[in-house]
């Protein structure tokens, strides 16, 4: 295993016994995360739902599903990225994270990202791009474009879940933002690698 993958599977396994917020009562598992090290491109949902609490596996219900169609689309194959959430359990009956959750989870996310280092973030929904990109800003106004990120490049999309309640115009402007991160990979062809981000502060 790689240097990466052996730290990554360590903080799983901190994770795994995680008692930071009130969701250690009532989760099946953590959903830590799952995809390859290595990955040019991480994904950051919001928070497991049914079907990944008792799995332990991040988007494997019908949004993930949706996902993977996506992912199909622009040449990728879900195992060459890696797949996160801002919390790692299952808040009950699915409902929004709280801010203290959020605030007791954040540093895994932050380690996932730092251990990564991924060329490319899609930030899925409100909670993962407000936290990320810090602005109280909704994803249907910040959705769209690139944002330059810790010297990486940072693409906020609709939750697959918002795609799938809200129909072919979401939809449509998801596979737009996919566009927009193949277009990304694709320029980075040939390049030199990135200096490496000074993520440490990126939550503060
Ligand atoms: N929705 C999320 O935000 N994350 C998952 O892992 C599954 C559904």
């Amino acid at each position: 295993m790689s240097d990466v993958a052996d730290r990554l599977a360590a903080l799983g396994a901190e994770a795994a016994g995680c008692t930071r917020c009130g969701l250690a009562a009532t989760r099946t598992q953590v959903v830590f995360g799952a995809g390859s090290p290595e990955a040019d491109v991480m994904f950051v949902g919001e928070a497991p739902g049914f079907h990944e609490d008792q799995q332990g596996v991040p988007f494997v219900g019908a949004a993930g599903k949706l996902l993977d169609q996506l992912l199909g689309e622009i040449g990728v194959a879900r195992d060459d990225v890696y797949i996160g959430n801002v919390l790692k359990c299952r808040p009950p009956s699915n409902r929004d994270p709280k801010p203290d959750e959020i605030e007791a989870c954040k540093g895994y996310l932050a380690e996932q990202l730092r251990l990564i280092d991924p060329a490319v973030v899609v930030t899925l929904g409100n909670f993962a791009t407000k936290l990320l990109l810090k602005r109280d800003v909704g994803i249907t106004r910040t959705r769209g474009q690139v944002y330059p990120w810790w010297g990486r490049h940072l693409v906020p999309t609709f939750h697959p879940a918002a795609a799938l309640r809200g129909g072919d115009r979401i939809l449509g402007q998801m596979r737009e933002d996919f566009a927009l991160v193949r277009s990304v990979l694709d320029r980075r062809v040939g390049q030199e690698a990135d200096p490496v981000a000074e993520q440490l502060g990126m939550f503060e």
